[in-house]
């Protein structure tokens, strides 16, 4: 029978946070590490999911998908394939396995990593022709739909579009993707925590209301049309809350613009700062780091070698990144370790997203 494989790798945040929602702007970056599908059509009307990590099966009918019946692990992939559906896509019953080396909840998206599989996997194995804006929007339908995070698009692209040794910059507004050379002289080390963010209905969500609030308040569609400056103006007129968390919106987007020239002058420990900046907004005025997160970029701001740190992702747990000196791996590992009990760092360099991978590895 004819089999398929696909790949699409994690990802992770390097600057602007939850500034996608608001049509902002992004640099992120795909990691080393992803989700593997391997399967083949079944000739009926029955998905059949093996998960190797979980040990576990699901087992569904095509003509009858439903979120609540399901496995939430399952939910990445039948929403994928629900969306399939309802554009009119091709899509048949088939058999797959799921592998990955992607650690689950720890800030690098395994969930996008696993929708752009199953969109690959899918289309490949059906048939569909999708360009990747069309890839990034049915993964992420998937995720609102099926899984009730009404999550951006950075995760899905930075999946999909990345290029190795770049970072990767969306203009979350005209959805243009560019890459950013990375100066050869630096590495990535994401730090999990440990702690677990639970992203599904919760205070993600509530952020994403507040930010459309606070754009209501001051007469603009998105926050990505108001400035620092503007909002600084209008503080009277907002409730406090909804202020704190615009001002994060407006200058997370400010230190991208401004992030990505300093990366394109190879000015790294500008680049640093502005990270730290934006952990700090996160801290204080989003609310959506934890104590230990704070503790982990605390420790990366004394540690030699480091040019910057900040959580990445949804946050309310999760994992920071940290910018680092090439060469330098242990030390930090070493410091980072130290510092939480529990903490986990994988080191990886901006790697190929799921398409440039895809070619560079023909079937
Ligand atoms: C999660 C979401 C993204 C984005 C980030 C925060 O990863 O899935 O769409 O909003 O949080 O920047």
């Amino acid at each position: 029978m004819n089999s398929q494989t696909s790949y699409a790798p994690g990802r992770a945040e390097l600057l602007g946070n939850h500034t996608d929602y608001n049509e902002g702007y992004v640099l992120a970056l795909a990691v080393d590490r992803g989700t593997t599908l391997t399967g083949q059509a079944s000739g009926d009307r029955t998905i059949r999911i093996h998960s190797r990590e979980l040990n576990q099966d699901v087992v569904v009918d095509l003509d009858h998908l439903a979120a609540e019946n399901v496995a939430p692990w399952s939910r990445y992939i039948l929403g994928v394939v629900d969306q399939f559906r309802r554009h009119d896509l091709p899509v048949e019953g088939f058999s797959v396995e799921i592998t990955s080396n992607l650690p689950l909840g720890a800030g690098l998206s395994s969930s996008a990593s696993l929708e752009n599989a199953t969109v690959l996997f899918l289309s490949k194995l059906f048939g569909a022709k999708l360009d990747p804006m069309q890839m990034a929007r049915i993964s992420q339908k998937a995720e609102h739909d099926f899984v009730g995070v009404r999550c951006g698009l950075l995760d899905q692209i930075a999946s999909l579009m990345s290029t190795a040794h770049h970072a990767t910059t969306i203009d979350c507004r005209t959805n243009e993707v560019g890459h950013v050379p990375l100066d050869g002289k630096t590495s990535i080390i994401i730090a999990n925590s440990g702690v677990k963010h639970a992203l599904v209905g919760g205070e993600y969500n509530e952020r994403r209301s507040d930010c459309e609030a606070a754009a209501h308040a001051l007469g603009v569609r998105f926050l990505r049309d108001a400035t620092t400056d503007q909002l600084k103006a209008r503080q009277s007129e907002l409730a406090e809350r909804i202020y704190h968390r615009a001002l994060h919106i407006t200058g997370e987007n400010e230190r991208v613009l401004e992030g990505s020239d300093a990366l394109r002058h190879g000015d790294l420990a500008r680049f640093g700062q502005l990270m730290f900046e934006s952990h700090e907004s996160s801290r204080f005025n989003f609310e959506n780091s934890c104590p230990e997160l704070d503790h982990l970029v605390a420790t990366a701001r004394q540690t030699p070698g480091v040019y910057g740190a900040r959580l990445s992702g949804g946050g309310f747990g999760g994992a920071t990144i940290n910018l680092i000196e090439k060469g330098r791996e242990d030390e930090v590992v070493h410091a980072l370790t130290a510092a939480l009990p529990g903490v986990s760092c994988l080191v990886t360099e901006a790697a190929d997203g799921a398409l440039a991978y895809a070619a560079s590895h023909p079937a």
